[in-house]
């Protein structure tokens, strides 16, 4: 007679289980790869961007287009920056900002908004963008801001949408303001913004809890190409920073 030595059937089903699951975990861990982004109802990350350099790569194609930029030099120039001015004053009648603030504009392209700054009176104004654009704007990544802790009084932005990580896009901003600095959001919530988006956002919740270091000033509709929204925050004055 032969012994057999049958597996005892628990196991098996086990196996057999885990095998049939595996490219579900899979898919799962995939999906999450990103623990770091904010991913909720309110603020959606943008699916396809495999590597940084991927993103970085599709952000450079709008940033460098021939076409693009020969529009926001010639018919988009005066234009945009009348109206970042009618913005800008309106902050400053709000006490937000003042000829003596130290602004910083965060993705500011070829720096229609750091003009618009510069000719109401703000002088000490510098934008960042991936491509530099002398004088006016110089090179950085808004994820990882070239600029040291506290430097900024006040700092603008109108590309949110195009932050890969957002809370990293808010952190830089918050490392980079001073206490009691200002910055202002320009932002979409009932319209989708272009392809080169990397986040779509549907209410300003996402941005509270990421601006934890600020407290929230006002969030007012405006008409602001396409954007919709301005949302300000107030880095707070008492902020016991823990270094590890
Ligand atoms: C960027 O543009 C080039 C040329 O137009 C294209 O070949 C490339 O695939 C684009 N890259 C991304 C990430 O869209
Ligand atoms: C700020 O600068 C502008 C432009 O130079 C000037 O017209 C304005 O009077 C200044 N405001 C203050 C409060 O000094
Ligand atoms: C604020 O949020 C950042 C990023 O999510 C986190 O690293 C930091 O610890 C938070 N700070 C406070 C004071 O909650």
């Amino acid at each position: 007679m032969k012994a057999t030595q049958p597996k005892p059937p628990i196991l098996k089903y086990f196996i057999l289980s885990l095998i049939v699951s595996l490219p579900l975990i899979y898919l799962l861990f995939s999906l999450k790869s990103n623990p770091s982004v904010p991913d909720s109802k309110d603020l959606r990350i943008r699916p396809g961007y495999t590597s940084y350099d991927i993103y970085i790569q599709k952000q450079l194609n709008k940033t460098l287009n021939p076409k693009l930029r020969q529009i926001w030099r010639t018919r988009d120039w005066d234009r945009k920056i009348q109206v970042f001015a009618g913005f800008f004053e309106e902050l400053k009648q709000k006490g937000l900002l003042s000829n003596q603030s130290k602004a910083l504009c965060v993705g500011a392209r070829i720096g229609q908004e750091v003009e618009a700054l510069k000719r109401i009176g703000v002088s000490d104004s510098v934008g960042i963008d991936l491509v530099p654009c002398p004088p006016l704007v110089v090179k950085g990544d808004f994820h990882h801001q070239p600029f040291d802790d506290q430097t900024f009084d006040f700092e603008f932005s109108n590309v949110f949408d195009h932050a890969l990580y957002p809370d990293k896009f808010v952190g830089e901003i918050q490392r980079t303001l001073k206490p009691g600095g200002v910055s202002v959001l320009h932002v979409a919530l009932s319209r989708r913004s272009d392809k080169y988006s990397a986040n779509d956002l549907f209410s300003v919740k996402p941005l509270v809890k990421m601006f934890n270091l600020s407290g929230l000033v006002h969030v007012r509709k405006i008409d602001g190409f396409g954007l919709d929204t301005e949302v300000v925050f107030r880095k707070k004055q008492n902020i016991v920073i823990q270094r590890s």
